[in-house]
C-alpha cells in the first residue's frame, strides 16, 4: 500500500532509525509498501524513515531507467564494507521537492546487508547506485544531503528550504 512521503523538515527525518531485529510479517509489509510508495513517487530509492518507519531498511530500483520495472531491491541493515574512489553528482531526494544540488560520494561500494528473511547478502555497486545506498544509510542515520554540501551552496537553496518550512507549517497547523 502506497503511503504519503515524509518531507523537509518533519523531525522524524532528523531520527536515527534502529536495526532491524524481527523478519517478520510486519517487516515485509513495509518493504511492500516502501516499494510502492517509491514507485509512485518515481524515486530511485527510499529508507523506511521517509515513510514515518524508523527501521533500517532500503528499497532501491536497480531498473530505474528502463520502462519495464523487475523486482525492486530491499537492503535490511545495510553496512557498506569498502569503497572506492570519489564522484560528483546531481543529486535529489524525494523529502525534498524541487531541490537538487551536486554532492560528492564514494563511487564504488560493497555492501553487507540482510533480505527480508535475514540472510545475510553482499553487493557491489557504483555509479548512481552507489550513490542512492550512501544517500538512504544517511537517511537512517538521520542525515539529508543538503547538509553534505558546502555552505556557500547550502546559501543558495535557502531560499526553496524556506518555502517547504513554510509550506510544512500550514499543512501540520491544527
Ligand atoms: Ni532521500
Amino acid at each position: 500500500m502506497k503511503r504519503p512521503i515524509v518531507l523537509y523538515p518533519d523531525p522524524i527525518l532528523l531520527k536515527k532509525s534502529r536495526p532491524v531485529v524481527d523478519f517478520d510479517e510486519d517487516l515485509k509489509t513495509l518493504a511492500v509498501d516502501m516499494v510502492d510508495s517509491m514507485r509512485q513517487a518515481e524515486g530511485i530509492g527510499l529508507s523506511a524513515v521517509q515513510i514515518g518507519d524508523l527501521r533500517r531498511v532500503m528499497t532501491m530500483d536497480e531498473r530505474f531507467d528502463r520502462e519495464e520495472k523487475g523486482e525492486a531491491t530491499i537492503l535490511v541493515n545495510p553496512v557498506i564494507l569498502a569503497a572506492e574512489g570519489r564522484e560528483s553528482c546531481e543529486e535529489g531526494c524525494l523529502s525534498l521537492p524541487d531541490v537538487r544540488e551536486v554532492v560528492e560520494r564514494d563511487f564504488k561500494i560493497r555492501v553487507r546487508a540482510q533480505g527480508l528473511d535475514g540472510r545475510e547478502v553482499e553487493r557491489e555497486y557504483e555509479g548512481i547506485l552507489a550513490r542512492c545506498v550512501q544517500h538512504e544509510i544517511d537517511h537512517m542515520d538521520g542525515k539529508l544531503f543538503v547538509t553534505k554540501i558546502p555552505a556557500v551552496k547550502r546559501l543558495l537553496l535557502k531560499p526553496r528550504l524556506k518555502e517547504l518550512e513554510r509550506e510544512y507549517k500550514a499543512s501540520h497547523r491544527s
